[in-house]
């Protein structure tokens, strides 16, 4: 063969080599091909252990329901019924024991998050009504005017 074609086969075969090589080292022990199946055969095994001591945060909407019946109804009720209560107030997997009131966050970016326009024309996301951050009443804390709990814009 002619050099110029053997030369960067070389580079090509000792690049393949330090790859193989360097995977002997980065790789965990433990990876490795489990169970045998289409999805999710190549994993971590420790990795499961990991993932049943990981400790769930969320409690979801339901669990509020007895002790804050009032927020939960309006919330129901609303367009915002598709929200988590977390979403906005954190995780509460040990409240009321721990934290014994879960954080109240009234800054602008907690709404903008979600309201912000954001005109992508495949997602669901374009679908929430939006508003300009800059120019829909700056300076002013939107649960001002709006109620978390209750957002629908009928009767305005
Ligand atoms: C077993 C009853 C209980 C459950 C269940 C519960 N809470 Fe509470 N929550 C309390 C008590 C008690 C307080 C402290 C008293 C208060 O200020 O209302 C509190 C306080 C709060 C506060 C702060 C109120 C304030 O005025 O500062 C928020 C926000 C809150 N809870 C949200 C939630 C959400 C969201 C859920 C569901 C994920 C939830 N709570 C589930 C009993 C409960
Ligand atoms: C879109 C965000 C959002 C969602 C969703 C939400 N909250 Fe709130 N919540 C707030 C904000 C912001 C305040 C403070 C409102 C204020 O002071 O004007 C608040 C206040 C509260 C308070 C204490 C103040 C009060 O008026 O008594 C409780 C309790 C509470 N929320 C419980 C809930 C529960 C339970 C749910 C679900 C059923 C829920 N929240 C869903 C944003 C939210
Ligand atoms: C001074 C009061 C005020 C404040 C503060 C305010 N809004 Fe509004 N918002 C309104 C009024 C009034 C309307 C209905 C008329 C309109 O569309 O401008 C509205 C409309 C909306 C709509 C519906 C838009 C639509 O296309 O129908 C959304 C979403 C909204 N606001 C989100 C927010 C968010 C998020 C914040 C904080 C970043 C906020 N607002 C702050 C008064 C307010
Ligand atoms: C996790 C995402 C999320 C967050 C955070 C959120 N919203 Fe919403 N909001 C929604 C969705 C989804 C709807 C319903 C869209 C629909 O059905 O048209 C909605 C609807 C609304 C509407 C319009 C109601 C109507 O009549 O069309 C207003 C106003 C609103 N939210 C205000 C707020 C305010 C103020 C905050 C902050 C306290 C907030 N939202 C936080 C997702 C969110």
């Amino acid at each position: 063969m002619k050099s110029h074609v053997l030369r960067p086969l070389w580079v090509v075969i000792v690049v393949i080599g330090l790859i193989l090589l360097a995977r002997q080292f980065i790789v965990p022990p433990d990876f490795g091909v489990y169970e045998r199946g289409f999805m999710y055969g190549y994993h971590r095994k420790s990795n499961e252990t990991e993932w049943e001591n990981f400790k769930v945060k969320f409690r979801t909407k339901s669990y509020c329901k007895d002790c804050h019946p009032d927020k939960y109804e309006s919330n129901m009720s609303s367009k915002h019924r598709i929200i988590q209560c977390e979403n906005c107030h954190g995780p509460a997997i040990d409240h009321p024991e721990n934290p014994p009131k879960l954080a109240i966050d009234k800054n602008r970016s907690l709404c903008i998050r979600c309201h912000a326009y954001l005109p992508y024309p495949t997602s669901q996301r374009a679908k929430i009504k939006g508003i300009n951050p800059e120019e829909h009443n700056p300076d002013m804390e939107c649960v001002m005017c709006h109620n978390p709990h209750k957002p629908d814009m009928e009767g305005w």
